[in-house]
């Protein structure tokens, strides 16, 4: 027989019929209740067992974590919280699980805290918690895939290793064949890296922006979706040194064409995991909940989860100026009291206490900030009229800060060339990006979405490290 899905049982199996069920054992009741978990849905199903119909020895091995195959009749299930349960006739153990050595891992069914989930990040997919949080993801990258392509963009593979570092967004980690101890060097002791194996220093990237804007310029609308690296040693809960990052990039579209298109994409996500994400959705609402009870009353969040997203989906961003939020904040109180710990005054790059104030106390909304400074944006973010600002636009998100950065681009050749030399970047090293300018330049726009910074925002989870399955931080590269 044909093995059925935990969640094609839930959903439509009907009374009466046989079933197989194939799956991992989550807890097992007084010798009769197996519930049985197999990832298609967060929902057991339930597998009722009379004892007196089976081995002993074969009971003894359905155990916590163990995985089996249960074969029987879908019945009405007498019990709540389940509509149907598998009245069991026959067991099969695909694979034991020792209880002893269950009793040390995150499947032991009790609360654990999420730093010892993260130690067994291995195992941490066989909890609740993990699988809700990895069955959105999926779902969100689905979705981003379904918005572009419904609205005719074309997906384009950026590459992973670069030659170029003109972005200046963050620190590279280099990609080198050459042998560490011993590398060809020249005759001024530096290495050759002539004889490396691209036969120049090549970095893993930071972004895939650059060549996305080359695919743009022809294509019309692409989008990029992979992976980028940065070796910044920030050991914060919103930073991961390899992290996933969406970056659209559109010919024609100028600054406020960009802003329309990053919010109607972040609320088609946010709609598109209300929609589809029901259950693990009401999960984490509740485990979020859970947690919130345990802390003081100042300290918990005003809105749950689901709440939060249903907000956001349905209000506009506040969109202003860095010039209008600089002037917000020095009309402040925090500020008036001195309780920021770094000064405000234009030309700062916004710290996140600066952020946080604006986007969950003075707007308390999503908040979008445009035409910062030149100095502390991007060489490739188009110049503005008054000589000191750039058409820049950043989305502040309540609880995450900074979700998407992005901007109208520098379309026109001799102002780009002149940012290019403002920055000491050198020509050789970006001739193909300054090349499209000269043949029929257009105006363009593109951000770019921290992908696990949007999951964060729709599982409710705090740190980063907890929706990659195997994160990569400074010291750690487990798994
Ligand atoms: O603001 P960033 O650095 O922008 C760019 O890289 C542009 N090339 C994007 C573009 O215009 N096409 O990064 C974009 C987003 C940030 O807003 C943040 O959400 C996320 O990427 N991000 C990180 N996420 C996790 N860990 C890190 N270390 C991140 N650095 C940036
Ligand atoms: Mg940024």
């Amino acid at each position: 027989m044909k093995r059925s899905k935990v969640i094609e049982v839930l959903t439509d199996g009907s009374v009466g019929s046989k079933v197989v069920v194939k799956g991992w054992v989550r807890a097992f009741r007084s010798n009769r209740f197996i519930q049985l978990n197999d990832g298609s849905t967060i929902k057991n199903i339930q597998a009722v067992v009379d004892f007196e119909n089976f081995d002993e020895a074969l009971l003894k091995r359905i155990t916590t974590g163990s995985a089996i195959a249960v074969t029987g009749e879908l019945v009405e299930s007498q019990g709540a919280g389940q509509a149907v349960e598998i009245q069991v006739e026959g067991i099969e153990i695909l694979g034991d699980a020792n209880p002893d050595e269950v009793q040390r891992t995150v499947m032991q069914p009790k609360r654990h805290s999420l730093e010892f989930l993260r130690e067994q990040a291995h195992l941490r997919f066989r909890t609740n918690t993990f699988g809700a949080v990895f069955r959105i993801r999926h779902a969100v990258a689905y979705a981003i895939h379904k918005f572009f392509n419904d609205r005719g963009f074309y997906y384009l593979h950026t590459p992973i290793v670069t030659g170029s570092d003109a972005e200046g967004a963050g620190e590279m980690f280099r990609v080198t064949t050459l042998d560490p101890i011993n590398p060809p060097l020249n005759e001024d002791g530096s290495v050759n890296y002539k004889e490396d194996f691209f036969g120049k220093p090549v970095n893993l990237t930071v972004s895939g922006q650059l060549e996305a804007e080359l695919g743009a310029l022809a294509l019309g609308q692409v989008y990029t979706f992979g992976p980028t690296f940065r070796a910044e040693n920030s050991n914060t809960s919103r930073h991961l040194a390899e992290f996933w990052m969406i970056e659209p990039e559109v010919a024609f579209n100028d600054l406020k064409d960009n802003m329309d298109l990053t919010e109607s994409f972040l609320k088609y996500i946010v709609d598109y995991v209300l929609e589809n994400c029901k259950d693990d959705l009401a999960f984490l609402n509740e485990r979020e909940a859970n947690e919130q009870k345990t802390k003081p009353q100042n300290e918990r969040n005003e809105m749950s989860l689901i709440e939060r997203l249903e907000f956001v989906s349905k209000n506009d961003f506040k969109r202003l100026t860095y010039t209008e939020a600089i002037d917000l904040l020095l009309q402040s109180k925090p500020y008036k009291k001195g309780q920021f710990k770094f000064d405000v005054k234009w030309g700062i790059d916004l710290q996140s206490e600066h952020e946080r104030y604006l986007v969950e106390k003075e707007f308390n909304c999503p908040v979008i900030l445009t035409d910062y400074p030149a100095e502390i944006k991007a060489f490739y973010m188009r110049q503005n009229d008054d000589g000191k600002t750039v058409a820049a636009m950043d989305v502040l998100f309540p609880g995450i800060g900074e979700i998407v950065g992005g901007s109208q681009r520098e379309e026109r050749f001799d102002v780009l060339k002149e940012k290019c030399k403002a920055f000491d970047i050198h020509e050789e090293e970006i001739w193909w990006y300054l090349e499209t300018r000269k043949f029929g330049t257009v105006p363009h726009a593109g951000f770019g979405l921290g992908f696990e910074r949007m999951i964060m925002f729709v599982t409710g989870m705090t740190n980063i490290r907890d929706v990659i399955p195997f994160p990569r931080t400074p010291q750690n590269a487990e798994f």
